[in-house]
C-alpha cells in the first residue's frame, strides 16, 4: 500500500505534539504533507477524512488521559477507514490509559489503528525512524485488511520505579493535607505585561480576554502554559507545588516506544 498524503491532526499548546507529529511524517516520506491542526480552532464544522491518506493523530497526555479538549475536538472528525497512526505526547510521569483512549476514539470516529507510539519528544530522530517503519509495514500489504489489528495494549509501559510512585503519591497526599492554595491559573506581572496580545492568540479556549491581559477566566483554562511559554516579556508564571513534586519524583524522560 503507497498511500500519496499524510496528514498531522493534533492539539498542541506547548508545539510538542506538532514536533513530534511532523517527524513521524517526515520520516514516513510521503509526497504530500497536510496539517490539521485543532489548537487554535473552535469551528464546529464536520471534516471528512478520505481512506487514501495516512492520519498521524498526535496528542498531549493531561492527568493520565488524552487532553480533554484534543478529545473534544477530534470528535469533529470523520473518517473512512482512513488508516491511522496514535501519538501520545506526555512528560517524564505516565500516560496512564491515554492510548487506549485515543484508540478507542480513533476507532469510533472511523480510523483503523496502524501503528501507536508515545516516542521521546526529546528525540525526533526516532520519531522519523517510526515514520519510516509505519511505512515499510504498509508497503508490505496490498490492502488494510491483510493487517492484523492493532492492539495498543501490547506496548510496553514505561518502567516506573516503584520509589519513584511512592513518593510522588506520598507528596502529593502531603500537599492536600497542608490545605496549600494551589493556584488555578497563570500568575501575571503587571510589571512586565506590555498587553501585546501574545497570550490571547496562543490560548487555545479563549481564556484571556483582549485588552485584558492580566486576567484569566478559571473557569475556562485548562493550565496548558502556552500564554506562559510564549508571552516574550516573560510576564505570565504557572509555579505550583505540584511541578516540584513532579520534577522531583520523576526527573529523566521516559524511553521511547512504539507499536508496529
Ligand atoms: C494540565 C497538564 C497535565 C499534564 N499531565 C501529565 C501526565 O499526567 N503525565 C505526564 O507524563 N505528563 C503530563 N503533562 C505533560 C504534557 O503531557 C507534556 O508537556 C506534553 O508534551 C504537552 O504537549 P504539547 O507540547 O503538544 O502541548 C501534563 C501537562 C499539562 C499542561
Ligand atoms: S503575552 Fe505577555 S506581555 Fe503580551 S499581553 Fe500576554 S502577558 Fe502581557
Ligand atoms: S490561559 Fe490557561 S488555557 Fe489559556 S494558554 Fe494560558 S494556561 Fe493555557
Amino acid at each position: 500500500m503507497i498511500l500519496p498524503e499524510t496528514r498531522l491532526i493534533c492539539f498542541s499548546p506547548t508545539l510538542t505534539s506538532l514536533k513530534v507529529g511532523k517527524a513521524i511524517m517526515k520520516g514516513f516520506g510521503a509526497e504530500r504533507n497536510t496539517t490539521l491542526d485543532l489548537t487554535r480552532t473552535a469551528q464546529e464544522d464536520e471534516i471528512v477524512l478520505p481512506a487514501d491518506l495516512l492520519a498521524v493523530i498526535a496528542v498531549p497526555v493531561y492527568g493520565g488521559k488524552v487532553a480533554p479538549t484534543a478529545f473534544v475536538r477530534l470528535q469533529r472528525i470523520r473518517a473512512q477507514g482512513t488508516p491511522a497512526v496514535l501519538v501520545v505526547v506526555y512528560g517524564n510521569r505516565d500516560y496512564e490509559g491515554a492510548l487506549q483512549e485515543l484508540d478507542g476514539l480513533a476507532r469510533l470516529l472511523g480510523f483503523v489503528p496502524v501503528a501507536a507510539g508515545r516516542p521521546d519528544s526529546h528525540d525526533l530522530e526516532q520519531a522519523a525512524q517510526f515514520g519510516q517503519a509505519v511505512r515499510e509495514k504498509l508497503a508490505g500489504v496490498a490492502s488494510l485488511s491483510d493487517l492484523p489489528p492493532l492492539q495498543v495494549t501490547r506496548i510496553q509501559r514505561p518502567r516506573q520505579p516503584f520509589l519513584a510512585r511512592f513518593r510522588f503519591i506520598r507528596e502529593v497526599v502531603r500537599l492536600r493535607r497542608s490545605g496549600k492554595p494551589m493556584p488555578q491559573v497563570p500568575a501575571v506581572d503587571s510589571e512586565r505585561c506590555t498587553h501585546c496580545g501574545a497570550c490571547v492568540r496562543l490560548c487555545p479556549v479563549g481564556a484571556i480576554a483582549p485588552g485584558d491581559e492580566l486576567n484569566t477566566d478559571a473557569s475556562i483554562c485548562i493550565r496548558c502554559c502556552a500564554c506562559v511559554k510564549g508571552c516574550p516579556m516573560e510576564a505570565r508564571h504557572f509555579d505550583t507545588p505540584f511541578s516540584q513534586i513532579l520534577s522531583s519524583c520523576f526527573p529523566d524522560p521516559k524511553e521511547n516506544h512504539t507499536l508496529l
